[in-house]
């Protein structure tokens, strides 16, 4: 029999993506091989931000990124090491990255169907004060034989394949979804370098006791908003519920899916489209957090309906527990 202390059939990350991968007999193993290159990806990220070394890793660079936003030394780190594992697994064509203004084309020799959309470091303005931040990103397919256009990056989120987040907190953790498979976290282990299968069919519960959101834009934010979050708050309505924000968005959904509640990052008078960027915050987060039986809308239609327009294009986002993003979207409905 085996040790006490280990499991000697674990499910890793790898293994479980081989058994979908094996229910259809159609696939190539692309898929599997992508998921690897990006699980190195995140193991190295894992590991500066684990390292005493991190001292090394504070602060900008000095140069701003195409939303105008400062450029952290680990989004440089991180950015470079999903652009080379990603190029380097023969299966992608064209990556989408938050700091890169332009598409990414993968050289013709290394190109496979696969288009990937990332944010490699989300939270960049938590990373000098240790506080939980991630990275995330969705995988779709392109058509066809033909080089990688503007229009086969465009896809709606109802076209991904695969989509996911890395979650470097008081553990790093991924959290995946292949549509029908629901959703699965895999805790990494850092003594053997694997992602554990850890929490088995993830499932938001139906309503939440928390809300996410920037507070301090209450003044930017239309009145349906003001009203819906007052609401929260109110105890003439309800049991106030419990306020929570990280400003790391993985963070903040990942609580999302494990306790309920809602996360909102509205328009404001500033940002009158929201900040969040759609191919690669909104649109996998809505697709995870879709599959794990929550919702996730632009405050109009859902968010996996949206179609992009352009690569940075920036959304409204509410999205977490079923009954209270119907909540949100009654108040919204009154007000319009
Ligand atoms: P990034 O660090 O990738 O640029 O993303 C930052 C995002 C997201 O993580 C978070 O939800 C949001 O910015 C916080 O914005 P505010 O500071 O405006 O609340
Ligand atoms: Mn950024
Ligand atoms: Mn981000
Ligand atoms: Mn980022």
């Amino acid at each position: 029999s085996s040790g006490k202390h280990f499991d000697s059939n674990c499910m890793t990350l790898t293994r479980f993506v081989l058994a979908e991968q094996k229910k259809h007999p159609e696939a190539t193993g692309d898929l599997t091989q992508l998921l690897t290159a990006l699980q190195t990806a995140v193991k190295v990220v894992s590991c500066a931000v684990r390292k005493a070394g991190i001292t090394q890793l504070f602060g900008t660079v000095g140069e701003q990124n195409v939303q105008g936003e400062e450029v952290k030394k680990l989004d440089v780190l991180a950015n470079d090491l999903f652009i080379n594992m990603l190029k380097s697994s023969f299966t992608t064509c064209a990556l989408i990255s938050e700091e890169n203004e332009n598409i990414i084309e993968v050289e013709t020799e290394k190109q496979g169907k696969y288009i990937v959309t990332f944010d490699p470091l989300d939270g960049s303005s938590n990373i000098d004060c240790l506080v939980s931040i991630g990275s995330i990103f969705a995988i779709f397919k392109k058509d066809g034989t033909q080089q990688p256009t503007l229009k086969d990056v465009l896809q709606p989120g109802h076209k991904v394949v695969a989509a996911g987040y890395a979650l470097y907190g008081s553990a790093t953790m991924m959290v995946l979804s292949l549509g029908g498979g629901g959703v699965n976290g895999f805790m990494l282990d850092p003594s053997i370098g694997e992602f554990i299968l850890s929490d088995k069919d993830m499932r938001i519960p139906n309503r939440g006791k928390i809300y996410s959101i920037n507070e301090g834009y209450t003044y930017d934010w239309d009145p349906a908003i003001r009203e819906y979050v007052e609401s929260k708050k109110n105890p003439s309505t309800g049991k106030p519920y419990g306020a929570r924000y990280v400003g790391s968005m993985v963070a903040d959904v990942h609580r999302t899916i494990k306790y309920g509640g809602i996360f909102l990052y509205p328009a404001t008078t500033s940002s009158p489209k929201g900040k969040l960027r759609l191919l690669y915050e909104c649109i996998p987060m809505a697709y995870l957090i879709t599959n794990a039986g929550g919702l996730a809308t632009n405050g109009k239609i859902p968010i996996l309906d949206v179609q992009p327009e352009t690569i940075h294009q920036r959304s409204p986002i509410f999205l977490g527990s079923k009954l209270d993003v119907e909540d949100v979207l009654d108040v919204i409905k009154k007000h319009s």
